[in-house]
């Protein structure tokens, strides 16, 4: 865990319009700054930054925070990446609290490799611009397949000289540890002891991580030797698994949320040249399968996948089966097949951006069409065949969680499939409850281990929706005034915080993001502290976080006209405070009791006259009697 001392120094350092000025353009407007969007697609700017509090408020999107949470926002981050990113920005060492020895222990190793990773990236990218043979040999290849410099730059390529040991050895010389040179897979270690270089003679591609640090390589030779392998890459590490990265997303994040949607191909040089081309939202599976977690990785930023195909590949009917996963996780999937002997590096090249994106355009189609169609081809008029097609299309279909979506494509395939659409879809319910029962066992294993559920606990209707306003009251004067003093009627003075928590009492919250901002106040004023906002702007909690944010947009801090939109009202609360206060927490328990008296009614229409009848009809009465004592007191103490 990242220490106290060192999230306090991030905190001091942050300077909220300039971390959030690295991706929106703001400008400044009145104590604020206002920019668009970067959450919503909007012509005016409703996105709304105060330096002075440290936080914003995304009026279109509804998010706000501090710049803490606006990284985790827009960069998918979590808590300690965000923190890590802003510590980089700053310059701040990042201590981390030793939990265990070995967690230490690991975090550190984690570190030191992808420190080795840095220096050979570092290395690799000075080589090909600065040395001879990296210019002549890696720089002349970049730059006939068509890489410019902003590319090279951007994607820090590299080229690892044709010898044995000019990169280990030059390491070992600065003091990078063998170790870590090794799990890299940078060096290999010889019998005899010395290391040797694994990437030799080639250009190299740095692979970036999530946070954009380079966590591994591929080095493509620049022989036509077929006994050569073409790529050598990174052996899976502690800081590389293969299965859980995607090349390029670091570069193509802000452009896949940007067009809502992500271009998937195949190689390095396909990201680079369709990238280079001006489209930025494009990464690679690079050379594996696609799995599970690229896919969810994707769906942080997108729905919408386009898979980019060279039109020979062999394995096109192989790959069938991997995109039914990606429907199965709810994401839609397009596809665009590329002329005979085109990949997506070599069409871009030849035919320009204009015609790429037309012909990207023109030939994108559904996964499921696309699949029908091949497999049609390929089953020719063999009845047999044909039906195989159907229950293979059917099953694609049913992978799709969302019905209405699955319908559509039955009615579209039963088109292609010329297929009465009913047939269609009485296959699929069987596929559907054949899924749903095997869910339903794994389900009821799951159940087992619990202990069963009375069944009188589970309420039959559901409970009217409520919006929570009282409790929210209660923190929105939390947050405004908690710390302040109040002058109690001339007998003593206290500050408004702890005399509200000690008056909510046992009052128990249900809005769950009210109920920890309660919980987190009570105990700070246990321990004699008094939380101010800034506290709560900066918990990891992104519900507390959304919350406060939201109740301190106020219209003097926030935009000007919040209030008029929402058509709130706030009068002049602060004239009289002790009514204000009493008041919220007065309305709070009346709004309770309200709902204990609900359910007592409830309860005491289903028992028809049993012996139940009656004590619920004495607990009844006394809460009228609470309700009406409440009552009396908000009418006669408090105007409102
Ligand atoms: P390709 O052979 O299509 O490579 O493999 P490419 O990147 O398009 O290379 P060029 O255009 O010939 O220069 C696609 C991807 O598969 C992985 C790499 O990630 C490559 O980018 N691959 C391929 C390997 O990992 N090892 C290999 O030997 C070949
Ligand atoms: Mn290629």
């Amino acid at each position: 865990m990242i220490t106290k001392t060192t999230i306090d120094r991030i905190m001091e350092a942050i300077d909220i319009v300039e971390v959030i000025g690295e991706f929106v353009q703001l400008k400044k407007r009145g104590a604020n700054y206002v920019g668009l969007s970067p959450f919503a697609n909007e012509r005016t700017p409703s996105f709304t930054v105060s330096p002075a509090k440290g936080i914003f408020k995304d009026f279109s999107s509804g998010k706000g925070g501090s710049a803490v949470t606006f990284l985790m926002e827009l960069e998918k981050f979590t808590y300690p990446e965000a923190l890590k990113w802003l510590a980089n920005k700053y310059g701040i060492e990042v201590e981390e609290t030793v939990e265990s020895h070995e967690n230490k222990e690991e975090e550190n190793h984690r570190e030191s490799l992808m420190i080795v990773s840095a220096y050979a990236a570092k290395f690799f990218h000075e080589s090909l611009l600065s040395s001879e043979e990296g210019q002549n040999i890696g720089l002349s290849y970049f730059k006939e397949r068509g890489f410019n410099n902003e590319t090279i730059k951007k994607f820090e390529l590299g080229y690892s000289p044709d010898q044995w040991e000019a990169f280990s050895g030059q390491a070992l010389k600065e003091g990078y540890q063998e170790e870590f040179l090794v799990e890299s897979g940078l060096s290999v270690k010889r019998d005899n002891g010395g290391l040797y270089d694994r990437y030799r003679g080639r250009v190299m591609f740095p692979i970036h991580g999530f946070t954009g640090r380079v966590i591994a390589f591929g080095g493509r030779t620049l022989k036509t030797d077929k006994n050569v392998p073409k790529y050598v890459n990174s052996p899976e590490s502690e800081i590389y698994h293969k299965s859980n990265i995607l090349y390029g997303l670091y570069f193509a994040k802000k452009a896949i949320r940007d067009e809502d949607n992500c271009y998937l191909v195949e190689g390095y040089a396909d990201v680079l040249s369709v990238h280079q081309a001006g489209i930025e939202n494009v990464v690679a599976s690079s050379g594996t399968s696609l799995t599970v977690e690229q896919i969810r990785l994707i769906s942080r930023f997108t729905k919408n996948i386009t898979i980019l195909y060279d039109g020979d590949a062999a394995g096109i009917k192989a790959s069938l089966r991997g995109l039914d996963m990606i429907l199965e996780e709810g994401l839609n999937v397009k596809v665009v097949l590329f002329p005979d002997g085109h990949d997506p590096d070599s069409y871009v090249r030849s035919v320009g951006t204009n015609a790429f994106k037309n012909y990207i355009d023109q030939n994108r189609k559904d996964f499921i069409i696309y699949k029908t169609d091949i497999l049609l081809k390929e089953a020719g008029p063999d009845p047999i065949k044909r039906a195989e097609v159907i229950r293979e299309v059917v099953e694609s279909i049913a992978k799709i969680p969302d019905s209405i979506k699955a319908s559509v494509f039955i009615k579209d395939c039963s088109h292609i499939l010329q297929i009465d659409e009913r047939a269609l879809l009485s296959e699929l319910n069987k596929m559907r409850l054949a899924k749903s029962k095997k869910d339903a066992q794994q389900g009821a294993k799951q159940a087992e281990q619990f202990e069963e559920l009375p069944f009188e606990d589970i309420p039959l209707e559901k409970p009217v929706r409520e919006d929570y306003s009282q409790e929210k009251e209660i923190i929105r004067l939390l947050l405004l005034y908690g710390n302040k003093m109040i002058d109690w009627d001339g007998i003593a003075n206290t500050y408004i915080g702890p005399f509200m928590i000690a008056e909510l009492g046992d009052v128990e919250f249900e809005h769950n993001p009210s109920k920890k901002f309660v919980e987190l106040y009570s105990k700070e004023v246990e321990n004699g502290v008094l939380p101010d906002e800034q506290l709560f702007i900066h918990l990891p909690d992104k519900e507390v976080v959304d919350l406060t944010v939201t109740l301190l947009a106020t219209k003097y801090t926030l935009s000007e006209n919040w209030y008029e939109m929402h058509k709130i009202l706030v009068p002049d609360e602060q004239v009289n405070m002790k009514a204000t206060i009493l008041g919220a927490i007065f309305h709070l328990k009346k709004h309770k009791v309200g709902k204990i008296l609900d359910n007592l009614r409830t309860e005491l229409q289903n028992t028809q006259g049993d012996e139940n009848t009656e004590i619920l009809l004495t607990q009844y009465m006394q809460m009228k009697k609470v309700e009406k004592s409440i009552s009396d007191y908000l009418g006669s103490v408090i105007i409102k």
